[in-house]
């Protein structure tokens, strides 16, 4: 088969050298993106008079069947046209004549393929932002229906002081919420047309790229050719944001597998985001969960791999660069994967809010109420805090927990306690008084809630 490049060439490659090269084999995902930027670049050569207008109809009316068979899964690509820019070239003139050979007038494989990764992860980021929305909204339902849920607080895994579990799932909800307004942000520099920039240096058509950009819904161009073409910080920005996204999403994952092993018990996953065991009957496993902590990895690895592939790249393409596609399309489709199953798994989960409960009564995590109730009473916290180490002690030593042990022992801790201590010490009381701006106290927790809400429905902006 000719090569549409091979005027300069007295011997083609061997195929397999061919195939090597060759990134048809996944930039054929581009398809869609690649017809769009090729109409937008035919139309602006009709309208500066570049292309005859029955030229730039019948490219149209080619590029048009050619969406249509795509939409219909009949294009047949081959690896000997290289890449889906070239793939698309030769299947227009096929359909058109050579007069197909006009529609990369002005334009060069360099600008088109920016192009169309600028198209792609446009869309690609609408879709993810729409997603995350999804999962925060799931997380603020699940919150809504248990503000006054007690759930042990942690820190180093070890109890520390009872809370909301509202307030834990919410914590999640404001960690989405930063990660969709980083995507929200990256928006404006994804929405840039490097369409126009030719192979490096820019054309000597009199093209409009103003023009093609509008006709893309790009809001701008890039300023300088070189640099359109060259970088791809566009999509390191989309991978960075999308493993922080992944951390975050790993970090429930990791919680959700606790919460739903024997030890906890504090949740049950439904049986639609979970799996048996092959040979233990009794299992079921939070799969999901895992797999999407185990794909945190992958998109860590797809953006450390394209900031390696470009530290060292003199301007402008390289071919070095074709290798910034494949972990962009394996990050989309992770991230939305994920995204999707955790909304369909925070939604179906049940919550054991009595196991809940129970472990912030079989704990220590009150302990702080102790010395808060010495301190306001004008002992010195750190005192205070000495004091009731003591009671801790005295507890663990009578294997029994605070709210065990009788006025007179307090009082032999120091004189300051009173019979209100069994207040103080009762978890839900500990979490209802814990009412400073963010905090896990129910007021601050539904406020928060209320706030979200609105959020969600777009009336106030973080
Ligand atoms: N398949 C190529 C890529 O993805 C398209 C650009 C090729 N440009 C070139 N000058 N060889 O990078």
């Amino acid at each position: 088969m000719k090569k549409l490049w091979g005027g300069r060439f007295t011997k083609s490659a061997e195929e397999w050298v061919d195939e090597f090269g060759a990134s048809i084999s996944f930039d054929k995902e581009l398809v869609m993106e690649d017809l769009e930027g090729s109409l937008a670049h035919v139309t602006m050569l009709g309208k500066c008079g570049i292309l005859s207008k029955e030229d730039v109809e019948q490219i149209k009316s080619g590029l048009k069947h050619l969406q249509k068979k795509a939409q219909a899964g009949e294009l047949q690509f081959s690896v000997k046209m290289e890449d889906i820019h070239l793939n698309l070239e030769s299947m227009l003139i096929d359909e058109i004549g050579p007069v197909g050979g006009k529609l990369h007038t002005g334009r060069s494989r360099n600008d088109q393929v920016a192009t169309d990764m600028h198209l792609y992860l446009r869309n690609q980021t609408s879709d993810v932002i729409d997603l995350i929305q999804e999962l925060q909204q799931a997380l603020l339902t699940q919150a809504e229906q248990h503000v006054e849920t007690l759930i042990p607080g942690y820190t180093h895994l070890q109890r520390a002081q009872p809370i909301s579990f509202a307030h834990h799932l919410m914590a999640y909800f404001w960690m989405l919420e930063r990660d969709k307004q980083r995507f929200k942000e990256s928006f404006k520099r994804i929405n840039v047309s490097p369409l126009g920039a030719g192979a490096l240096a820019g054309t000597t058509f009199p093209i409009d790229r103003e023009y093609s950009a509008e006709l893309l819904g790009f809001s701008g161009i890039y300023e300088n050719s070189l640099d359109a073409v060259c970088d791809r910080d566009f999509i390191l920005e989309f991978l960075s944001n999308s493993s922080m996204l992944m951390m975050h999403l790993s970090r429930l994952s990791e919680e959700i597998i606790l919460w739903s092993s024997q030890e906890f018990q504090f949740i049950e996953l439904d049986d639609a985001f979970s799996t048996g065991s092959s040979i233990m009957p009794q299992k079921k496993n939070p799969d999901m969960a895992e797999l999407i902590r185990g794909k945190t990895g992958r998109v860590y690895g797809n953006l450390m791999g394209l900031l390696t592939v470009l530290k060292g790249l003199p301007l402008a393409y390289n071919k070095d660069m074709q290798e910034d596609k494949e972990g962009m399309f394996d990050t989309v489709k992770t991230v939305i994967g994920s995204l999707r199953i955790f909304a369909g798994m925070i939604s179906t989960m049940k919550v054991r809010s009595k196991n809940m409960e129970k472990a912030t009564r079989s704990d220590f995590s009150n302990a702080t109420e102790l010395a808060d109730y010495l301190a306001s009473k004008g002992m010195p916290f750190r005192e205070a805090h000495e004091v009731v180490g003591k009671l801790v002690l005295h507890c663990i030593q009578k294997e029994c927990y605070l709210a065990d042990l009788t006025l007179a022992d307090f009082k032999a801790a120091s004189s300051l306690f009173e019979e209100d201590i069994y207040t103080a010490l009762n978890p839900y009381e500990a979490v209802k008084r814990r009412n400073s701006a963010g905090g896990t106290g129910f007021e601050q927790v539904k406020k928060a809630i209320d706030k979200a809400k609105e959020l969600m429905n777009g009336k106030v902006h973080v």
